[in-house]
């Protein structure tokens, strides 16, 4: 099964139609991406709870590692950069933290609110390699738009 980021974001906002609580909208996000993509084999947010610190938020899929620094890691690169992390092969990925052993590709999103705030990433894990695409990274990337931008 293949994502539709579009039909997923309907989902999404209905689910969380006038809720502003950022916990419960991650718990809603990372629930319906997870089961929308067998792609998907680990889906998960980490938050910014002090400066350069990310922790694990809602995540689906087995046990995440529960704090990241913004130097460390695909995650936190995107905090630090601000940019999409895109990676075809972890292995290659230069301080990849490795939460699972079978682990292949991964993609990671910054998570903004509407006023610029980061609040954390979108991590998502795959078992397969090169799983993700530019196609995935603007679809998250809407959809986290669509969700966290009322915040
Ligand atoms: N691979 C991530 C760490 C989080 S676990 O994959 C859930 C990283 O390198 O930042």
């Amino acid at each position: 099964m293949t994502i539709d980021y579009i039909e997923t974001g309907k989902i999404i906002a209905s689910l969380t139609e006038g809720e502003t609580d950022e916990v419960a909208l991650m718990a809603t996000v990372v629930c319906e991406l997870h089961h929308a993509d067998d792609r998907f084999d680990w889906t998960g947010f980490y938050r910014v709870t002090e400066p350069e610190v990310l922790k694990i938020g809602p995540y689906q899929g087995g046990h995440g590692c529960l704090v990241i620094p913004f130097a460390r890691g695909v995650c936190g690169a995107a905090a630090r950069t601000g940019e999409v992390q895109l990676v075809d092969d972890v292995d290659a990925f230069p301080g990849h933290i490795a939460c699972a052993s079978s682990t292949r590709s991964e993609i990671v999103l910054p998570v903004r609110a509407g006023d610029g705030r980061l609040l954390g990433v979108l991590d998502i894990d795959s078992d397969q390699p090169a799983a993700f695409t530019q196609a995935d990274a603007e679809g998250l990337a809407t959809l986290l738009a669509s969700v966290f931008g009322r915040l």
